[in-house]
């Protein structure tokens, strides 16, 4: 169903963007494969990305076949009505309630695709197209273009370019429209709640998978429908672990947990973490590392501006930690040689940032012209530095064995600066050490 706060025109603006690049030509979006892994138990479905960006559609088994300047332009293929499944599955559009609701040109049942499709893309130059992303649509797509290429007869005319349609969808996802950052944001506050409640509700002798339902039921409480990737709920040695995702094990006095999630609004989601001692008390030793991280964290936080170069902030990130890593005695020389032999690596074996919307990673090129790019207001990323030492290193001072931390925020760039879309959630020591206390 369309949620109601979702006014169609969105999508349709979107459209009318994608229209100027792909002049011409036609996009065809399939929704992926619905999962059923036995019979007759579905599994949660989430739309295509790129599909509920351009139509806000969520069923599955839809197209969209996109022509612009062609009539009929917005073309949706849906699930047809079908009122025995409708008894079991619940309701469906079909055909005509998709395009009453959804204000596409004209709609079909998905039966119908294998006859309708090629004479949609005989008028077009070229087909923006992702190959192997459904490999049953695929069949389908390949066989319209070539029913397609028999139909121009005797022009001699071969097979419809196809074009990778992401380039095309990748900068327009990475430029954020207003409506995408009010989103955006509104999914990075629920997110932030999340982590608020978890720091009230962590003491030694909870498990994580019970820190992990504190998120879901935070989530979906501010009516969140899911979370925006597997949550990642680490204890003690567990949080030296990048992805960790077990969230089985009792969170012990003395240890830190790391909590790395987020959740959506509208397919954008938040993608927070946070780091805290299990007992609300940073010790010395938890106290100097983890602020090794949040100093780090800032400093790059304040170089972020329009203007700056994407790569930098790794640069930047890579020279700071570098110094933590000799400052807390787990590497020895100079910041150069430690940065040179790549030695910072085995502390520090991540990037910085990534595009963060519709989804975690978002889509989005991050060269322009084979060089790394400058950013833009409207672009949204996260800044996420880390610091990891394993409980098994001895070469790292005891003190600091079994600790990982990793800050993570999410930004977005404005005319002047930018914003950081989740500073509710604490990570000062003593604001994080005020909100575990009560
Ligand atoms: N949660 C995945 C990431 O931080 O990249
Ligand atoms: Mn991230
Ligand atoms: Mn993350």
């Amino acid at each position: 169903m369309r949620k109601p706060d979702l006014d169609i025109k969105i999508f349709a603006d979107r459209r009318r963007k994608i229209a100027e690049k792909i002049k011409g030509g036609a996009m065809v979006i399939p929704a992926h494969p619905a999962l059923i892994r036995n019979h007759d138990v579905h599994y949660e479905y989430r739309q295509d990305t790129n599909l509920f960006y351009l139509t806000g559609y969520e069923e599955p088994g839809s197209v969209l076949v996109y022509r612009p300047g062609q009539n009929p332009e917005t073309v949706m293929f849906v699930l047809p009505k079908d009122p025995l499944r409708e008894t079991w599955d619940g309701f469906r559009y079909g055909p005509e309630g998709a395009k009453a609701e959804f204000g596409f040109d004209k709609t079909y049942s998905i039966n119908e695709m294998d006859s309708v499709l090629p004479d949609l893309l005989m008028p077009v130059d070229r087909v923006y197209y992702r190959l192997y992303q459904n490999s049953d649509f695929d069949k389908t797509f390949a066989k319209a273009l070539d029913v397609a290429r028999e139909k121009l007869g005797r022009s001699g005319l071969g097979l419809k370019p196809v074009v990778d349609p992401f380039e095309v969808l990748g900068e327009m996802r990475l430029m954020k429209s207003p409506k995408d950052i009010e989103w955006q944001k509104k999914a990075c506050e629920i997110s932030a709640e999340g982590h608020i409640a978890v720091m009230k509700f962590t003491k030694p002798g909870v498990n994580e998978r019970q820190v992990e339902a504190v998120l879901r039921h935070t989530f979906m409480m501010h009516q969140s429908p899911r979370m925006g990737y597997n949550a990642i709920v680490a204890s003690g040695n567990g949080s030296t672990t990048l992805h960790y995702n077990f969230n089985d094990q009792e969170c012990r006095d003395g240890e830190f947990l790391l909590v790395d999630a987020g959740t959506e609004w509208n397919y954008f989601t938040g993608d927070i973490t946070r780091t805290f001692p299990v007992n609300g008390k940073f010790s010395e030793s938890q106290k100097k590392f983890y602020n090794c991280v949040l100093f780090a964290q800032k400093e790059i936080l304040n170089m972020i501006k329009p203007g700056l170069v994407f790569k930098n902030l790794q640069t930047a990130t890579i020279k700071i930690l570098t110094q933590a890593m000799l400052e807390l005695g787990l590497l020895k020389g100079s910041v150069e040689d430690a940065i040179e032999s790549m030695a910072f690596k085995k502390y520090y074996p991540h990037g910085v940032s990534h595009w963060l919307g519709m989804d975690v990673h978002d889509l989005g090129p991050y060269t322009l012209n084979g060089e790394s790019r400058a950013l833009e207001p409207g672009m949204i990323f996260t800044v996420e530095p880390g610091l990891y030492v394993p409980s098994n290193d001895e070469s790292a001072p005891a003190e600091f064995r079994g600790m990982g931390v990793r800050i993570e925020d999410n930004i977005v760039v404005t005319e002047t600066g930018h914003f950081n879309m989740t500073l509710k959630a604490p990570k000062e020591t003593s604001d994080i050490e005020a909100v575990m206390r009560n």
